[in-house]
């Protein structure tokens, strides 16, 4: 069987297959499917500072190939997460990739610090959040913002610090320059794109909150594209997702240059989804004598 391991800025992987922030929850739900130690590793859903409720309801609707959400980052809060999932996370044998975010600056630097001094892999820092300080536009639609939060963060500790991009922007490639150059270790992508949906017979928007993020199958080409934009833009690695639902899906994404990608909306169609797209991986490797996953990252060849 061909070797799937990939290393990420020092830490190894046993396979490239990652949950997403925010589909996972923290594993409790999954660990009755599978042995989380199967899954190269878990992106947590998103913390903050302080516990959140989230976004009023209705905040999910379904669309063609996909989903929108308007969830908000609704979690327990840092210190709850650092005291009582973190240690069950920490003894499941995969890398855990803590995902947090914050209203400012300062938030996410604070939980970065606390986290600082825990036994977790990796920081995965996301920037699609509203800077409340700043008038509510989100981190990551600009250089000056996202630089800013990630130099923040960088300065709190000396964990992997992997920068998650929002594709709602004009040039991901820019932006992904500006938080490598503040002191990201690597980059994931693509979050979720916005969309809205209004009910005709209403007039109302679908989701309470108006708007939502698009995930799903339908936002694969477009995670396939920034993917492949951003890993020729910089020089630290590159974690790929969005719209991934097969080992098909996946060995795309590597090709266009992620060195690992993340399964996010697939798992609530079929909890078994990271699974089954590790068996496709190894089927398609196998069955095209490739005996290294790491021999196809960034291979595509662009005309
Ligand atoms: C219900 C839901 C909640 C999410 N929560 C978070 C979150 O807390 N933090 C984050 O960085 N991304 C969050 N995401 C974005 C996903 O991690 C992922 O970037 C996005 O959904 C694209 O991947 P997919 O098409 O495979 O779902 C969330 C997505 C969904 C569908």
């Amino acid at each position: 069987m061909a070797d799937l391991s990939v290393n990420i800025c020092g830490i190894d992987f046993k396979n490239p297959i990652i949950p997403a922030s925010g589909v996972f929850g923290y594993g409790r739900e999954y660990e009755e499917f599978y042995p989380l130690s199967e899954l190269g590793g878990i992106a947590t859903k998103g913390t903050t500072g302080q516990k959140r409720t989230g976004n009023l309801s209705p905040r999910i609707a379904e669309t063609p190939a996909g989903m929108l959400n308007s969830v908000g980052l609704q979690n327990p809060g840092i210190d709850y997460f650092i005291q009582n999932e973190l240690p069950n996370l920490l003894t499941k044998d995969t890398v855990i990739l803590a995902n947090i975010a914050g209203a400012s600056v300062e938030e996410c630097a604070e939980v970065a610090k606390k986290l600082d001094s825990t036994e977790v892999h990796m920081i995965e820092l996301n920037i699609s959040c509203p800077n409340v300080k700043q008038g509510g536009a989100a981190f990551g639609t600009s250089c000056e913002m996202a630089e800013q939060v990630t130099a923040a963060v960088r300065k709190a500790t000396k964990k992997p610090l992997i920068v998650k991009l929002s594709p709602n922007v004009t040039s991901i490639t820019d932006i992904a320059k500006a938080v490598e150059a503040a002191g990201a270790d690597a980059v994931s992508l693509i979050n979720t794109l916005l969309g809205m949906r209004i009910d005709i017979r209403t007039k109302r928007p679908v989701l309470r909150n108006n708007v939502g993020g698009l995930s799903g199958a339908g936002i694969f080409p477009v995670a396939v594209r920034m993917v492949w934009q951003t890993a020729n833009a910089v020089k630290i690695p590159v974690i790929g997702m969005g719209g991934v639902n097969t080992g098909e899906d996946a060995i795309e994404l590597m090709m266009a240059g992620a060195s690992a990608v993340q399964v996010g909306m697939a798992v609530f169609t079929d909890p078994y989804a990271p699974i089954k797209i590790i068996h496709q991986m190894h089927d398609f490797l196998d069955e095209n004598h490739i005996s290294s996953v790491r021999d196809i990252i960034g291979t595509v060849q662009p005309w």
